[in-house]
């Protein structure tokens, strides 16, 4: 006898009567189905006025998603595109005009759709509510009894139970299985360790240019170019060349002194030539395109853009770092020579860095 078979309708909380007052215990001691409340009519179902109203208001929000649309479609048009071309727009700052423009017209426009379907629903759809009687998905004993039948023979007859030998080596192979992914994920390659962290600049090494093999004179650099360095012990004929110049490349920009914004960044290059990492800071890229109008570099994987007047600081894209920049002079000869290594590493972000 279970405890629900004492229990008597005066012993019963309040809460343990139905919409209608009616007890929800049943004589057999289960809770009886206590039924929905009383359904209550809105507004739009008993007032033809209020249900044309709230038409109209969908068909508002359908319309300004087709506006939208339209605008989306316009802004093609009308923007000018290209990731270098931004407008300061307050509270976010510089974004391209074109991005800004497809991202408010398709925001709206796929808002507008869900708030007319929210809005629809909410009023005009039925809002009655049905009850779905759920059927027992538990089987029938003896469809339960068969399963058990037939696993027991199925046991018997594989001699799972009985080859003892078969059973434990099978299990122990179906263990060691997961095993070898351990060994598959030496794969990914060795850890970077402190790999990263440093580069092949130090005081005094002269910087290459990387097309002619040439050292760099400062005069060599003019104002609207970009110039790809690496160090001057490198060439292209050692064996770790490879390795080396993904960490060390460098671009060299010169800008008209009054251009540079941040002291720090002028103070380290030479008479308006400065010296960046070449290497992105998302996910490593080498970094080409430049702007000379606005001293921009896009990182052509991702669209990472960097603002090389400003200390090279991120100013559109996934990268999370300024590109590292060298600190550079000249030599008694006019030769550009890094005057330090890079004081933070070079590259993407990743889990062992020291910055
Ligand atoms: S690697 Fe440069 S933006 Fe992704």
């Amino acid at each position: 006898m279970t405890s629900q078979d004492n229990m008597s309708e005066e012993h019963l909380p309040e809460a343990a009567h139905g919409h209608g007052g009616g007890p929800v215990v049943s004589k057999d001691g289960y809770f009886a189905d206590p039924g929905l409340p009383p359904h209550e009519h809105r507004r739009t179902d008993i007032d033809e006025k209020a249900a044309r109203r709230a038409e109209r208001q969908v068909a508002m929000w359908f319309l300004l998603s087709m506006l939208a649309t339209v605008g989306f479609i316009a802004s093609y048009v009308i923007f000018k595109p290209g990731p270098t071309h931004h407008v300061f727009i307050w509270p976010i700052g510089n974004v391209s005009p074109l991005n800004f423009a497809l991202g408010v017209t398709l925001g709206i426009s796929l808002f507008a759709i869900g708030a007319g379907a929210v809005h629809w629903a909410r009023t005009l759809m039925s809002d009655e509510e049905h009850i779905a009687e759920r059927h027992p998905i538990e089987a029938t004993p003896e469809v339960r009894e068969q399963v058990f039948a037939d696993f027991r023979q199925g046991s018997k007859e594989s001699g799972f139970g009985r080859r003892k030998l078969i059973r434990n080596t099978m299990i122990g192979a179906m263990a060691m299985v997961p095993l070898s992914a351990v060994v598959l994920f030496r794969d990914l390659g060795p850890l970077p360790e402190k790999k990263l962290d440093t580069t092949g600049w130090k005081a005094g090494m002269l910087l290459k240019n990387m097309n002619t093999g040439e050292p760099i004179q400062a005069s060599d650099v003019q104002v609207g170019s970009l110039t790809f360095a690496m160090p001057a012990d490198l060439s292209e004929d050692d064996e770790d060349f490879q390795e080396r110049i993904a960490k060390d490349a460098l671009m060299l920009v010169r800008l008209q002194p009054g251009d540079i914004k941040d002291k720090k960044s002028a103070d380290w290059g030479y008479h308006g030539v400065l010296a960046f990492s070449k290497i992105c800071t998302h996910v490593g890229c080498p970094i080409s395109l430049y702007e000379q109008q606005t001293h921009h570099v896009l990182c052509p994987c991702h669209q990472s853009t960097f603002d090389l007047s400003d200390g090279a600081r991120v100013i559109f894209g996934p990268a999370g770092h300024a590109l590292p920049q060298l600190q550079i002079g000249v030599d008694n000869t006019g030769n550009l020579e890094a005057l330090n290594g890079f004081t933070v590493p070079v590259g993407p972000g990743f889990w062992e860095r020291s910055e």
